[in-house]
């Protein structure tokens, strides 16, 4: 068993949690969180102060689920004292914060750092890499995604909308995860630029909406809108290959607002072998089950315990993708799209 903390302990603390007893293999030994009602429910110990809790608990391992601004100290500084370390994304508030846990990871004698980029592990992203890796749809060449969120009432007084808590808006929060993935399939990309704006949510400090266009150096293209304003919960991929194309529509979660998970593609059919012009035979899959929290769960113990090397969410991995989020802001922030 590996004796684990779970500091911050709202949605995605409860959500790791559950998903440490499922695997089995973690004993929880306390969990934190500044807001004790939060935790009031949970049989183990309780602290209100990370550092108390980690100087009493001795942990071989900590899951990180604070808020964005707390990640950097709390990663590095178990990892300073010998702790593996899962935390959420995104790595911090800035480029600069990430490459500072990168750093401190490096010079922690072997302890794991990973971050939870957890879509890499939904059923249809797995399924379309192994498509794509296949090559019966030929090269990729350019990927269109939507990421985008209804909003709510309490939208704009979320701490995700306090620039000096969260870092950055829509795209830092959720848009992220789609970069992660652009980043997955077509690579690195060497070009990068962007419009960013508050199309609607006037007067915060962060934006609503992201858009970037981004380029590898083989001339791979991609574009992203990442935003606030789609009034539904959208997930939507579009890709591209030479010989076909994949569809991602939907993401499961446990609320389903995102839709069904669904992946389709089909082939090109120039010679309309299997349907009428512009309408080749299309595959569907759906998914029921979320198994990406079980997945990343599993992928750090493997990593703690085996020696395994992580291979999603690396500490490099999350340098990469904050190093695409600081270019979209530089280029974009402050544009306007009128
Ligand atoms: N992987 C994903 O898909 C995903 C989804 C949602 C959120 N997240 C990330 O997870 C993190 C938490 O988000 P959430 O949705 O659970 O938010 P949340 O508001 O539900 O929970 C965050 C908790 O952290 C606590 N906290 C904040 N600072 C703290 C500190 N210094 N010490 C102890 N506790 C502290 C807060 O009191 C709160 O209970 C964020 O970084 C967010 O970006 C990831």
């Amino acid at each position: 068993m590996i004796d684990a903390v779970i500091i911050g302990f709202g949605k995605m603390g409860k959500i790791r949690y559950d998903a440490m007893i499922r695997h089995g293999g973690y004993n929880i030994t306390a969990v934190c969180d500044v807001n004790e009602e939060s935790m009031a429910d949970y049989p183990c110990k309780k602290y209100s102060d990370w550092e108390k809790c980690l100087d009493e608990t001795k942990p071989e391992a900590v899951i990180v689920c604070t808020f964005n601004n707390a990640i950097p100290n709390v990663v590095c500084n178990a990892l300073e004292r010998g702790i593996h370390v899962f935390s959420e994304k995104p790595p911090g508030r800035t480029l600069a914060d990430a490459k500072t846990m990168r750093e401190t990871a490096k010079n922690s004698s072997g302890k794991e750092l990973k971050f939870g980029f957890n879509h890499r592990y939904h059923n249809s992203v797995i399924e379309a890499k192994a498509l794509i890796d296949s090559r019966i749809l030929g090269d990729i060449v350019c990927i269109r995604g939507v990421y985008g969120k209804a909003g709510s009432e309490t939208f704009a007084r979320e701490w995700r909308n306090d620039v000096n808590i969260s870092g950055g808006g829509i795209l830092l929060d959720q848009g992220i995860h789609m970069l992660d993935l652009l980043r997955y399939f077509l690579g690195d990309f060497t070009s990068v630029t962007g419009a960013v704006n508050q199309l609607v949510w006037d007067g915060l400090p962060t934006e609503d909406s992201a858009f970037a266009l981004l380029k590898t150096d083989a001339g791979k293209i991609a574009s992203l809108h990442s935003n606030a304003i789609q009034w539904k919960h959208k997930f939507d991929m579009d890709i591209i290959c030479t010989e076909g194309y994949i569809e991602l529509d939907g993401l499961l979660t446990s609320t389903k607002s995102y839709g069904e998970e669904r992946l389709s593609y089909y082939r090109k059919d120039l010679e309309m072998k299997t349907g009428g012009l512009g309408n080749p035979i299309e595959h569907t899959m759906c998914f029921d089950t979320d198994n990406s929290w079980n997945l990343e769960i599993a992928e750090f113990y493997d990593a703690v315990r085996n020696g395994s090397p992580i291979v999603n969410g690396t500490p490099e991995d999350a340098v990469k993708v904050m190093e695409l989020v600081e270019k979209i802001y530089s280029a974009g922030r402050g544009d306007s799209l009128a």
